[in-house]
């Protein structure tokens, strides 16, 4: 099991509830949490291209409760931001509970990492009972990534996902490998599930689940101006590129601009390569 969500409210701006987004019938499309790249202005760009659901990097409970540095840092959020779940990890309920107050007003819900190895077990009825477990607690969905955790490149085992939501009430969110939207849309197919949720695949293409096989140049060129409009620090906005560019760009090139170290560096490159496929 890869992590549970507790609704906390739904986004005022826009009313979008994920739990009526689960029950819908459509396919739920989620960005996964991701430690260093899940945040605001990436949430942002992947919104824009038909991503419904956004999960924070995972935030250390403790941290975040006692130091105020560590939640200007870790949490930035806006009104478009929705609907938003913030993921927490903690080993004490009373800070966990603390830290979800603080995030409460500005999040629909709050996700538990329980620990990106600690996935399937080789028996998937052990699987059920502890997401049988969990939803007893009152979780209002489960993320399940379909590998134990010894494996680490093998297959995900997604008819062992499809067990799971047979077996449980709540909604199950689908992840593992997911690269392109059709293949988002066969594993929701195959597994049953309620949604599905990519990581790797979304860094490489945010545009992904809008139906494009790799990057197109507008989404580069939307990074730009949202993280630069956001503020984002150099390190993220060019690391982002990168892995959007890995596609797309030849090996020569790339050498050249992975090794560019400035903003006004990065800009002029693709303003150069780019530039006259601003608008397509
Ligand atoms: C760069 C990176 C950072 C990640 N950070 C987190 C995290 O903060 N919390 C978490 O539960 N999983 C984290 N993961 C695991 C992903 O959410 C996801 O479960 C995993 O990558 C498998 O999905 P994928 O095949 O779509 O990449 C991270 C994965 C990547 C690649």
């Amino acid at each position: 099991m890869k992590s549970d969500c507790i609704q906390t409210t739904t986004c005022q701006e826009r009313k979008k509830d994920p739990i009526e987004m689960f029950h819908s019938g459509q396919l739920v499309k989620v960005c996964a949490p991701m430690v260093r790249y899940s945040k605001l202005s990436f949430r942002t760009l992947v919104r824009k291209y038909n991503c419904d659901l956004c999960y924070t990097p995972m935030i250390v409970a403790a941290d975040f409760v006692r130091s105020a540095k560590a939640r200007d840092s870790e949490f930035t959020t806006n009104q478009g931001d929705c609907p938003l779940i913030v993921q927490f990890a903690a080993n004490d309920a009373r800070l966990l509970s603390d830290a979800a107050r603080i995030v409460c007003p500005y999040a629909n819900g709050i996700d538990i990492n329980c620990g990106c190895p600690q996935r399937i077990h080789d028996d998937v009825t052990r699987t059920v009972d502890l997401c049988r477990k969990a939803e007893a607690t009152g979780v209002s969905w489960i993320t399940v990534h379909g590998r134990t955790v010894e494996e680490r490149h093998q297959p995900v085992h997604y008819e062992a996902i499809k067990i799971i939501k047979e077996s449980m009430s709540i909604p199950i969110v689908a992840n593992g490998d997911i690269r392109s939207l059709k293949e988002a849309e066969n594993v929701w197919h195959i597994t049953g599930t309620d949604g599905v949720m990519v990581a790797r695949g979304l860094l490489a293409n945010p545009a992904m689940f809008a139906g494009y096989e790799e990057t197109p140049l507008k989404c580069i060129w939307d990074w730009v101006d949202i993280a630069l409009e956001l503020g984002t620090p150099y390190m993220c906005f060019h690391q982002h590129l990168m892995y959007m560019m890995e596609k797309i760009t030849s090996r020569q090139e790339k050498k050249i601009f992975n090794a560019l170290s400035s903003t006004s560096a990065v800009l002029d490159y693709l303003t150069d390569h780019y530039g006259i496929d601003r608008a397509s």
